[in-house]
């Protein structure tokens, strides 16, 4: 509808149309009222103008039912933005239950994309046209911004923390990504772009290329490399909680208190192990900050969510196992 208006990128997400509507609801809103007071100011200059210089304006002492408007008026309007940015503002912030899961990471200056089936790419993200995405990332360093104009969505890359988009594109294209915060003598250079792709072109473009297997793989071999094997293990007896079904799930704390297991909290379990120590176990655990790299991490909460028990009740150890979860677009549709 306004994608004509050079000064607005493309629409080309389900959330697009929606940002834009809003947008242009309060510019209209605010261009009116504006416009009004504007050509009120000239009508009584002109009307009331006088050559008396000791000329004296009537006396007025308020009225009720201009005021009772003035303030009901604004008021309903206030209320409308406000109901209808939230319901946006939800969407937004509340990606679909089957979402195509993608990490990212934001180093000065470029963006490292890493898919779940092991595709690594830099400063370009490749993904399918009407199919929810969502990608979780973080900072190496400093403060990042990761922003898809196209598909009105953006959020802030922070060191230590893990931040999300979703989006759901509506048009085979290419389009542009932004780092949207300064970071740097290179800021302006953090740029790439997104490729919107037809499910089975993105399908031959994922086969195509893969190194090292799955993420989830990569994870269970950093898994054992660093012998978190020989405390976690399977059956609940070892030194720490088994993971398995444990993404997900909520999780009791020593302190008492309870979380769910998210990839933020799997990140600070493997960086920061004592920060919410899992209920009746003890702070065996060393701390693997400076140790692991971002995507390293992100291989090992793969590795955390592809740990299911399958119907047998027997845990399923090995990444290459089907996921339950229809998050990995490359072998759903195999
Ligand atoms: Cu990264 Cu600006």
């Amino acid at each position: 509808m306004f994608s004509g208006i050079p000064l607005f990128p493309e629409q080309a997400s389900t959330l697009a149309p929606r940002v834009d509507n809003l947008y242009f609801f309060i510019v209209a809103v605010t261009a009116f009222f504006a416009l009004a007071v504007t050509v009120v100011v000239i009508y009584f200059a002109v009307k009331y103008r006088t050559d008396d210089p000791l000329a004296v304006g009537a006396s007025i002492h308020g009225s009720i039912p201009l005021e009772l408007a003035w303030s009901i008026v604004p008021f309903i309007i206030s209320i409308v933005i406000f109901a209808w940015a939230a319901d946006v503002f939800f969407d937004i912030v509340r990606p679909p239950n089957q979402t195509l899961e993608i990490y990212a990471t934001g180093k000065r200056w470029m963006w490292k994309f890493q898919h779940i089936d092991g595709q690594n790419e830099i400063n370009e993200l490749h993904v399918p046209v009407g199919r929810a995405v969502k990608v979780t990332f973080t900072s190496e360093d400093v403060l990042h911004s990761l922003f898809f104009p196209a598909f009105r969505v953006k959020a802030d890359a922070i060191p230590g923390r893990y931040s999300s988009v979703w989006f759901s594109a509506t048009k085979v294209g290419e389009y542009h990504l932004f780092c949207a915060e300064y970071c740097g003598t290179k800021h302006s250079g953090m740029v790439g772009k997104v490729v919107v792709m037809e499910p089975a072109a993105y399908q031959a473009w994922l086969t195509g290329g893969v190194v090292g297997g799955s993420l989830a793989a990569r994870g269970e071999q950093l898994f054992n490399d660093l012998a978190c094997n020989s405390c976690h293990l399977n059956d609940g007896k070892g030194r720490g909680p088994s993971l398995v079904n444990k993404f997900g799930s909520p999780e009791e704390l020593s302190n008492g208190t309870v979380v769910t297991v998210n990839e933020s909290y799997v990140r600070e379990s493997i960086l920061t192990p004592q920060a919410k120590l899992v209920a009746t176990y003890q702070p065996l655990m060393p701390t693997f900050q400076g140790l692991l790299s971002e995507e390293n991490v992100m291989a090992l909460i793969e590795y955390v969510k592809s740990l299911k028990t399958s119907s047998g009740g027997v845990a399923e150890a090995s990444a290459t196992a089907p996921h339950d979860t229809p998050t990995t677009g490359a072998q759903e549709n195999r």
